[in-house]
């Protein structure tokens, strides 16, 4: 038995393998109309293709919990029905295959309202649907942006009834796993990180304050989201900041909290929280952030981060450094990497009786 390829089960769903794709924006759903928001053909083709290559689960894409909340007005989100509707051909697609559906639930804070990234990436005005956006604390991500309004303690209240309603609608879509972003700088994180959160009261401060938005909406989405269904958690281990930031000390502290508070995984990134630092990019660079937390706490882990060999991938596991591994720019390169690695290992990975000349 080869690690990549062994089963698990977390609560009631079973997830065929560990290898993983981790969330990957589009920037391709409809701007403006009735279809805003939802999942269109290039999204169906994106996740078929990488459940027919055996992939074990697929965490769709970061989808906003409200209009605000889009990083792009070419995001997918999840704040009515017939965006809902419109995820169930992939939700039913990829089940077919034996590949778990799992969603990111996101609110990107003060990075909202921008162009698509090949398009440059800047910040946008309501002149090309954009919008302003709103974060804990009215300060820039970097120069090109502009400052975000500070939300109120009503306005914060509202956005965690949002995840609770995404989180509804996920379930009605099929989703079996439900992902809350807590990384790169977007809303949650900016509320962890004392970096970009500066308030002075009950959500600002100490680390007990800086942690209660994201705990809440923990809270809002567990209540909603079934008992027999996994919840899982994307952090930024670190802000890679010398001082003042969000730290990996913080996170294993984080990660004992965010199970106590029924999260079942953490799935370990780094930055995108403050502009201008340098991070030490190389082959599984993250892993060590992932280890961390797996080694100090009793929180399952997803590592993620130029993971792009099978031994590599295969050896992580091994060493008991994460419980899954997300790859995610090689699979856009090669949506079988799944299915060659189960070959490589000798493994067991299902395929499409389609494909059954080229096992
Ligand atoms: C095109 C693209 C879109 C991404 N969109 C998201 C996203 O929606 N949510 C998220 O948490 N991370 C996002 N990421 C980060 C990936 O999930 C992953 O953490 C990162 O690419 C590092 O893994 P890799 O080296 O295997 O690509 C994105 C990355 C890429 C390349």
């Amino acid at each position: 038995m080869t690690a990549l390829f062994e089963p698990w089960t977390l609560r009631d769903v079973t997830i065929p393998n560990r290898v993983w794709m981790p969330p990957m924006c589009q920037y391709s759903a409809a701007p403006k109309g009735p279809e805003t928001g939802a999942p269109a053909d290039w999204h169906f083709a994106h996740y078929a293709a990488r459940a027919a290559g055996g992939t074990g689960l697929i965490i769709v894409e970061a989808t906003a919990v409200s209009p605000e909340g889009r990083i792009s007005p070419y995001d997918l989100g999840i704040w009515n029905d017939t965006q809902v509707e419109a995820f169930r051909r992939i939700t039913r697609f990829l089940a077919s295959q034996g590949t778990v559906p799992a969603i990111q639930l996101a609110h990107a804070g003060r990075k909202a309202s921008t162009d698509r990234p090949w398009k440059g990436g800047a910040p946008i005005g309501p002149d090309a649907h954009g919008w302003d956006s709103v974060a804990p604390s009215p300060i820039a991500f970097d120069d090109r942006h502009p400052a975000p309004a500070e939300l109120t303690t009503d306005q914060i209240r509202d956005v965690v009834g949002q995840f609770a309603a995404a989180a509804r609608r996920a379930l009605a879509a099929g989703f079996e796993i439900a992902e809350i972003h807590g990384a790169h700088g977007y809303l949650i994180n900016e509320f962890l990180s004392p970096h970009s959160n500066h308030r002075t009261d009950a959500y600002g401060g100490s680390y007990e304050n800086r942690t209660r938005f994201a705990l809440e909406v923990v809270d809002a989405v567990r209540q909603v989201w079934p008992q027999d269904k996994p919840l899982f958690f994307r952090i930024s281990a670190t802000d890679w900041l010398e001082e003042d930031g969000w730290s990996a000390d913080d996170t294993v502290r984080f990660a004992a909290d965010l199970k106590a508070h029924g999260v079942d995984l953490l799935d370990v990134s780094t930055g995108g929280n403050a502009s201008g630092v340098r991070i030490p990019t190389g082959p599984g660079y993250q892993v060590p952030f992932a280890a961390r937390v797996k080694r100090e706490t009793t929180l399952p882990v997803a590592a993620v981060g130029l993971i792009t060999e099978v031994e590599q991938a295969e050896k992580i596991l091994a060493n008991g450094e994460a419980d899954a591994v997300l790859l995610g720019r090689e699979l856009l390169r090669n949506p079988s990497w799944a299915r060659l690695a189960a070959r490589e290992l000798g493994g067991e990975v299902r395929v499409p009786d389609q494909y059954h000349r080229s096992v």
